[in-house]
């Protein structure tokens, strides 16, 4: 019960991280590198945002007109709403404006427009967003901001950590592009993993060994019960696996890996697991070998390898395809033999459903593995 109630906290408050604007410059001009014109005359939709202090906001309302952006929207989500109850004071931003109401200022989102100059210095830029109430409380799942999805061509945003799932298949189900952050966990998701592998959203990790730090209203970084001492550096909130997941081209995902043969892996890698074997180690129950490093993955290697998780940072897929992934929801489509029962009480670990091999009598189980194949 205890244990229920402080993962439930934990949930809640996850749903409360707030992105850095220098991690929201380096995607964006990452996409724009690829395609200069990727925002010009669209509208961007920032749902799941709080906008008086959103650095989403703030970076397309600065650059609305560098990247001749045509209407900016952002809307957040009711205080009274949110699963994290803390005290809440609205902004003077909101309190100044004689339409401010300190009910809705509780039970209603705020919608935020921009696509026109209205304080007549000839710039389109921050100074002229106008707000007003929405009609409900900003969940996106509504009908009222699934209208805006309709009207949009991007859509940004770091979403409800505990609502990923839901909040990728409101955006599948419009058709629209997006960039969105989410965490690498999600792509074993049933729902999740399908898209990776054939294509239709891909991952970026421009993060530094891909945690990101991120900034809070709740101040969590105080909260010592909730994080480990690594975890918390004065003012930030350090989140391990983030990553972006979105369906716009990047540049990054057609760079091929540079990456050696099976000889000259066996020969020279960095990687003692590798150099000096006879042979890279074949899976006991799936007809593939197991490489434990992106950079060991032999470049002429014509089977099937089950890699690293953490692959799909370099996945390029005009250089292998992508099979499955042996884990999570996932991993039981792939079809692995079961293994001897008697195995088990070897290793207590042993799943059916996942990968092992045998490495001098112990039955081994890899850390989740992506399965991949060069494309011919
Ligand atoms: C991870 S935070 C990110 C906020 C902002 N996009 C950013 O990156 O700085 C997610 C936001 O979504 C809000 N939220 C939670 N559930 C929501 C829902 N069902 N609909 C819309 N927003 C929701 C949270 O209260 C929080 O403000």
């Amino acid at each position: 019960m205890a244990n229920d109630k402080l993962s439930s906290a934990k949930t809640a408050k996850n749903d409360e991280f707030y992105t850095q604007y220098p991690d929201i410059q380096k995607e964006m001009n990452a996409l724009v590198d690829y395609n200069p014109n990727v925002f010009r005359d669209k509208c961007i939709f920032l749902p799941c945002d709080d906008p008086e202090w959103s650095n989403f906001t703030k970076f397309f309302a600065q650059n609305f007109q560098l990247l001749g952006i045509r209407k900016l929207i952002s809307t957040s989500y009711a205080p009274e709403s949110k699963k994290y109850k803390m005290p809440y004071q609205p902004t003077l931003f909101e309190t100044s404006k004689p339409y401010f109401d300190a009910d809705k200022s509780k039970t209603h989102g705020k919608i935020f427009i921009l696509d026109r100059d209205i304080t007549g210095d000839n710039r389109i830029d921050i100074n002229d967003l106008r707000w007003e109430y929405l009609e409900g409380d900003g969940d996106f799942r509504s009908k009222e901001i699934t209208q805006l999805l309709k009207e949009a061509d991007i859509i940004a945003t770091n979403p409800p950590f505990s609502l990923f799932r839901e909040f990728i298949a409101w955006l599948m189900a419009s058709g629209k592009q997006f960039v969105i952050i989410g965490n690498m966990n999600a792509v074993t998701y049933k729902e999740i993993f399908p898209l990776i592998k054939n294509n239709k959203i891909w991952v970026d990790n421009p993060f530094v060994r891909g945690a990101a730090y991120f900034t809070s209203p709740l101040e969590l970084n105080k909260d010592l019960s909730y994080f480990n001492s690594h975890d918390y550096r004065e003012g930030f909130i350090r989140v391990p696996g983030v990553r972006w997941f979105t369906n716009i081209e990047l540049g990054r995902r057609h760079e091929p890996l540079q990456l050696m043969t099976m000889a000259e892996n066996i020969k020279h890698s960095k990687h003692k697991e590798i150099r000096g074997r006879k042979e890279y180690i074949h899976y006991e129950n799936y007809d593939a070998i197991e490489v434990p490093f992106t950079d060991a993955i032999p470049k002429d290697y014509k089977g099937i390898m089950g890699v690293p998780k953490s692959y799909l940072d370099k996945y390029c897929p005009e250089q292998f395809e992508i099979i499955g992934i042996a884990e999570g929801d996932s991993g039981k489509e792939l079809g692995l033999k079961p293994f001897p029962p008697e195995l088990k009480k070897i290793n207590p670990s042993l799943r059916q459903g996942q990968l092992y091999y045998m490495e001098d009598g112990y039955p081994v189980k890899p850390y989740a593995r992506l399965l991949i194949r060069k494309k011919e």
